[in-house]
């Protein structure tokens, strides 16, 4: 049943679908991903963000065309591409933010594959697909939005099909993280909490799912955070054409304040891969 929508997910509705961090996530980006990139082979925030789709999708093997994929919280839809163009699988973006999901549309009728990738606006605390129709959950840096996360888990195993995947990605507090030092951390992007690869273990162990792979890449955080901030004050002149300067220097602060949590060992990032039996 759709229950109503809570305050945090009204919040985050609220902030994709500003122009501020419209131009904020999509000039930093490049239009494509808006996530935690891996730095091995590569500085550059686009490359180093593909790099983790193509990540994923190893994985998640095998992706055939006939792999039915939902990808929740979908931003402008860059891994849906990806994975519709490498693979011919159809995908599904889910996606509280009817801006991003208009960028998400354009890009993908630009791009020639409107046949394999749908865009649909809705919570992924409520699912709007039915039972057992899915075979790959896919998600990247989006359930820390949710105040109610064994809520969104429960939603992804009841849409898997038996033998269904479950692979994705979230910026998560230290297992073994503090109380109340995260307030600055919440702030910049209006969280109430983080999850943890922990909470996740024990949360799809309690659900049923089995676990396949959990990839502990925590330092790539640090050094995605930092870049950003590089990069936001490199072009700092240049995106104030496009966002205010008072969400730029928030956002600023707000990744200053990433960083050290990350320094003093409170935040986690890494790929996690559940199956559904
Ligand atoms: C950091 S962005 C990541 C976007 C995309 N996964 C990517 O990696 O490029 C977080 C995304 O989660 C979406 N989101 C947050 N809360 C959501 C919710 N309750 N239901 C659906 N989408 C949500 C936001 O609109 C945004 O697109």
């Amino acid at each position: 049943m759709t229950e109503p929508r809570s305050e945090v997910v009204a919040k985050t509705e609220g902030y994709y679908d500003s122009q501020d961090a419209d131009s904020f996530y999509f000039e930093i980006w490049g239009g494509e991903d808006i996530h935690i990139g891996l730095y091995d082979d590569t500085d550059e925030i686009a490359s180093a963000s593909r790099l983790t789709v193509a990540r994923m999708a190893e994985i998640a093997a095998p992706i055939t065309p006939r792999t039915r994929v939902l990808d929740l919280g979908a931003g402008y839809g860059g891994a849906a591409r990806f994975l519709a163009r490498a693979y011919g699988c159809s995908v599904t973006c889910l996606n509280l933010s009817g801006t991003q999901n208009a960028t998400n549309e354009r890009l993908t009728g630009e791009q020639g594959l409107g046949d394999l990738v749908d865009v649909v606006r809705g919570n992924f605390e409520d699912i709007p697909e039915p039972d057992e129709s899915v075979d790959l959950v896919w998600s990247q840096d989006a359930i820390l939005h949710s105040g109610r996360r064994a809520r969104v888990l429960e939603e992804v195993r009841r849409v898997l099909k038996p033998g269904g995947r479950f692979v994705f990605t979230d910026p998560m507090q230290a297992d073994d993280c503090p109380a109340d030092v995260l307030q600055p951390v919440y702030d910049r992007i209006h969280l109430e909490s983080l999850g943890s690869f922990a909470f996740y273990r024990r949360t799809a162990a309690d659900l049923g799912f089995e676990e396949r792979d959990v990839i502990d890449l925590t330092p790539q955080l640090r050094t995605h955070y930092h870049r950003v901030g590089e990069d936001l004050r490199a072009r700092y002149d240049q995106l104030t054409g496009k966002a205010s300067r008072a969400y730029l220097d928030r956002m600023l602060v707000g990744l200053g304040n990433w960083v050290d949590a990350a320094d003093s060992g409170y935040l986690a990032w890494g790929i996690l891969h559940f199956r559904k039996p």
